[in-house]
Formats: structure tokens, sequence, C-alpha cells
């Protein structure tokens, strides 16, 4: 059983136009060191709760969580230790880094702490994409701070974001082409998600070239030895990110910080629960709740299955028919037969006699299919 911490660092230089993440231009919010004692005063006081374990895996994520001193990055390190919560040997400690915010001194620093993957959002190499997403850096930034992971860090991953506004099928060859030139271990790629009242809804390729799009994608990185192992993750064998891993798996999480979402085996079918959104929220809710682990949800034997459909078959390995039926005591078939039946006649699900998966077909269309596979309790 596997277990992993998530931080969230809500700082950003700027707020990027598409970005729904729980995150604040650095001015807008308390100094981070300050944000920091309440992430540390957090976990001191839901440690006890959480029951102390070692870690597999510990994430900090964002936000821009580059952006903060080093110091305070190992400070949480630290209290998450004091607490009970010691990286085993080979953990994998992830940072999320935005371009031009990191120098040789600060990775070092970084390094030296333990963290050992970084997270590059590069998102895009066209200036003026980058312009209308109100992002900060050029693409000449992002290809600065490549070449300095390339020198220093031995396991990146990078984050692009395809189906932009104007954006082509030549534009993301070349985005492309030059992430592989600096051999990252791990791609993410996302289609952009966007309200319809976003600007940057406007002037996208339409369904089909998106779909062409992500092909693209599919077709260089599998050439130059990625394997697809979830939805929008590709890496290098056995680089998959163990910390997302997590969550497709079914093993458990502690979220910190705020808007965090936790997930432990409390209960028959295991609980979630999370922090607030807004920081005036979390320093508050905080302080009149101190000892209670904040809003949560003790998950009924259909939000269980839900979960547990959407999560594993998120996963190009699919849902492994032997551990649904450890965990739920009887086969998907028995709890789903009409919506499976359904979904494999429409092409969007396949079986073999060890797992479910999603067909190529399914990927595209995967939230239909998760809709499809939705649990309500009785
Ligand atoms: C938690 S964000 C933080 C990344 C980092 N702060 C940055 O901007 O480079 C992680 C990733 O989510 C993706 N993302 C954010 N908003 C998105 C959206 N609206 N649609 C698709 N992907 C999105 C981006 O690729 C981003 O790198
Ligand atoms: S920098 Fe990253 S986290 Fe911050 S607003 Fe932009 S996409 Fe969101």
């Amino acid at each position: 059983m596997a277990f992993g911490v998530y931080v969230h660092i809500p700082y950003c230089l700027q707020r990027c136009v598409y970005c729904d993440f729980a995150t604040y231009e650095s001015s807008q919010i308390l100094p981070p060191e300050e944000y920091i004692n309440l992430v540390c005063e957090e976990i001191k006081l839901k440690a006890p709760h959480i029951k102390p374990r070692p870690v597999d895996t510990i994430y900090f994520g964002g936000g821009t969580p580059s952006l903060l001193e080093p110091e305070l990055i190992r400070k949480v390190l630290l209290t998450l230790k004091d607490c009970g919560f010691t990286p085993k040997e080979h953990c994998e400690i992830t940072l999320e880094v935005n371009p031009a915010t990191v120098n040789t001194k600060k990775i070092t620093a970084f390094l030296v702490m333990g963290v050992n993957r970084f997270s590059l959002g590069a998102q895009t190499f066209r200036d003026d994409l980058l312009k209308i997403a109100n992002r900060k850096h050029s693409a000449r930034d992002t290809i600065n701070t490549l070449a300095l992971f390339k020198d220093l860090v031995s396991n990146y991953s990078v984050d692009l974001l395809f189906a932009l506004p104007l954006q082509t099928m030549d534009d993301l060859k070349k985005d492309l082409d030059i992430i592989i030139r600096y051999a990252p271990k791990h791609v993410s790629p996302y289609c952009l998600t966007v309200v319809e009242s976003n600007p940057m809804a406007k002037n996208r390729p339409m369904e089909a070239d998106q779909i062409r799009m992500f092909s693209l994608i599919e077709e260089t990185l599998t050439q130059s030895g990625f394997n697809k192992y979830e939805i929008s993750n590709f890496s290098l064998p056995a680089y998959e990110s163990r910390h997302n891993l997590l969550y497709w798996n079914d093993q458990e999480y502690w979220g910190v910080g705020l808007s965090s979402h936790s997930y432990i085996k409390w209960g028959s079918w295991g609980t979630r629960f999370w922090n607030p959104r807004s920081i005036e929220e979390y320093a508050k809710f905080k302080k009149l709740n101190w000892q209670t682990l904040g809003y949560h949800e003790v998950l009924s034997k259909q939000e269980a299955l839900t979960d547990y459909f959407h999560t594993q078959l998120r996963k190009t390995s699919g849902l492994n028919k032997h551990a649904f039926v450890n965990k739920f005591l009887n086969p998907p078939q028995k709890y789903a037969a009409k919506e499976l039946a359904t979904l494999k006649s429409q092409g969007l699900l396949r079986e073999d006699p060890e797992r479910l998966f999603l067909s190529q077909k399914g990927v595209l269309v995967s939230n239909q299919v998760f809709k499809e596979l939705t649990f309500l309790p009785n």
C-alpha cells in the first residue's frame, strides 16, 4: 500500500487566462513565509489523525512552487518528517516549476533537500500564444530552463497545452520537436479545457483537428520511446509519475494547503476530505476547526465504485478485474452490466480476460464513458 502527500503552493507571477486552479498573483495574498507557517501548523495538527507512516511520494504543486525560496519547501519537508511522515528511501519528490523562475543555484538547493523530479509548465513555444494566455515568460525563457534541467536534473517532466486558439499542426510539431530535443523523461500533453465564456474559447481548432493533434502527439512521443500510461501522460519506461499513479491506483494520499484533496481508507469505502479554495477561508477555517478534518465525505459503495471505474480506466493498463473483485467482492458486470455492455457495443470500452480498458475511441470521449459509469447512492 503506497502513501503520498500533496502540498499546494498557491503563488503565481500572474493568473493565466485559462487556469482554474486555486492560485493567486503573489501580491494578492499573504507572504509565502506566513502561508508556509499555516501549512506546517496544519500538518502538525492533522498528522496524528492521518496516522504517521513512511511516505512513497511527495508532490509540491500549484500554483508555482518554484517561486518560493527553497528554504520554505525544506521547512515543509522537515515538518512532515518531524511529524512521522518520513520519506522512504526511494521517495519520489516532485516540484512544479514555471519557466524563468529557477537558476542553477535554486535547482541545486531543491536537489540537495531531496527533490528528485521537476515538472516544467512549458505549455507552448509560440510567443504570441503565451501572451494571449497572459503568461509572463517567453519561449526562449522556457528553452533556457529546459537547458538548465538537461544539465542538472535526471528526472523531469514537461507540460504541453494543445488545441490553443489559432494553433496549427505545424506549431504543435515544432513544440514537440523542442521538447524532445531536451530529453525529458515524462510529458503531459493537455487539451485546453475552458468554459465557453473564457476569452481563450474562441478560434480554437475544430474537434476533428484536436483529435488529429492528439494523434500527432501520440505518434511523435511513441516514436521517441515514450509509453502512454494514462489518458494525458507519457513516460520513458520506469519514469511514470508515481505520485499520479497513487491517484489512479486507489492508494491513500494526504493533501495539505489551500484547496488540497485527500483520500484515506477510513470507513467501509474510504473517506475524502478537502480544504477550502479561498485563502481567507483557509486561514479562518484552520483557526475555527483546528481539531477537525474540515470538509469531508464518507464514501458510499456507489461512490467508491464510481471513483474506482473513473480512476482505473484512465490508465492505459485499464481496470484489473481481479483487483476489482478483491475490493468489491464481485466482478464489474455485477454492478454495471448494462452500462458496460452499452459502452462495449459502442466501441468505447474493450475487455480481455484480465482487464477492462478504454478503446482509442473511448479515450477521446472519456468524459462520456465516465458519465455512463457514475453510480448514485441508493
Ligand atoms: C497545476 S498547473 C501548474 C503549472 C505551472 N504553474 C505552469 O503554469 O506552468 C499544471 C498544468 O495543468 C495544465 N492546465 C492548467 N489549466 C488548464 C486548462 N484550462 N486546460 C488544460 N490544461 C490545463 C497546464 O498544462 C499546467 O502546466
Ligand atoms: S502559472 Fe500555472 S498555476 Fe499559475 S495561473 Fe498560470 S497555469 Fe495556473
